[in-house]
């Protein structure tokens, strides 16, 4: 997919088109629809139309087919809506396949589209007409901790549809490699340096025996790196996330099969999103 890009790219570049130029031009923005669409999605939107027969006027190599004909355009997933309650699935922060081939988009229409809708879907229908009905999904993760014997259901619901919120926005097309900012001083002067931290990140993501997360979180004073197993999440024992990575197998074995420190590593090198934890970092510092 990358390859096909690049190759359209280097036609657009080499080449020209005043169609296709002109076209990507006014949508070549930081974003298109606000959501942080760039260059690759107005390159996709453009392919189904007039771009395919510019480029094939000037002689360049489409990047799969040439056909004079442009294909029909793909029909749209239908956007995955939760049931009735007062929590509601967020959209993706950024397109399904925006973080190809690192996280394919086959992969987010069952993690976000199928897993996170069952614990937002799940979490509604346990709290109607209990105590928690009313509370902030905070509050409730809070509470439900506290009372687990009696309310593991709603912990457990109630946490993976934070979590998994959070693990979306940990994530951004270009992102990963070093943090950089206050973040950067905070982990050197816990860990000494960026690649002691990786190499500590991606243990507790390989360590986590089973389904669970592997996050970095302020605890108060300093930066720490924990996991957790199954639904667990920092904020039920106080401490602020962030940066998750979500190591259950729903997240990485339809492109990774059982290579969890190779997806692992992806993420840490292709889409962590720094920015986000500095700036969480900076709040929680105060
Ligand atoms: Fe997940």
């Amino acid at each position: 997919m990358k390859n096909k890009f690049r190759q359209i790219d280097n036609c657009i570049e080499n080449r020209g088109s005043a169609t296709v130029e002109g076209g990507i031009s006014s949508v070549d923005s930081k974003s298109v629809d606000g959501r942080g669409l760039g260059r690759r999605e107005a390159v996709t939107g453009l392919l189904a139309g007039a771009a395919t027969i510019a480029l094939g006027a000037v002689g360049c190599r489409g990047p799969e087919k040439s056909h004079a004909t442009p294909p029909p355009p793909r029909a749209r997933e239908p956007r995955p809506r939760a049931e009735g309650g007062p929590f509601s699935l967020p959209d993706l922060p950024y397109a399904s396949d925006a973080l190809d081939p690192f996280i394919s988009q086959k992969t987010f229409s069952f993690h976000h589209g199928k897993h996170h809708l069952g614990y937002v879907n799940n979490t509604n229908r346990l709290i109607a007409n209990t105590s928690y009905s009313g509370k902030d999904l905070e509050t409730i993760i809070r509470e439900s901790h506290k009372n687990r014997q009696e309310d593991m259901a709603i912990f457990n619901n109630a946490a993976q549809t934070y979590n998994h919120t959070f693990f979306w926005n940990s994530l951004i097309p270009g992102g990963g490699g070093e943090p950089t900012k206050e973040l950067a001083g905070a982990i050197k002067a816990e860990y000494g340096n960026y690649e002691k931290f990786k190499e500590t990140l991606i243990r507790a993501a390989a360590g986590q025996f089973g389904s669970g997360w592997a996050w970095v979180v302020y605890d108060g004073a300093k930066i720490e790196i924990e996991s957790t197993s199954n639904a667990g999440t920092p904020i039920a024992t106080g401490k602020v996330p962030l940066l998750t990575i979500d190591v259950w197998e729903h997240a990485y074995y339809l492109d990774y099969q059982n290579r969890r420190v190779d997806y692992v590593e992806s993420v840490l090198n292709h889409l962590a999103n720094w920015e986000r934890a500095n700036k969480l970092y900076l709040a929680a510092k105060g």
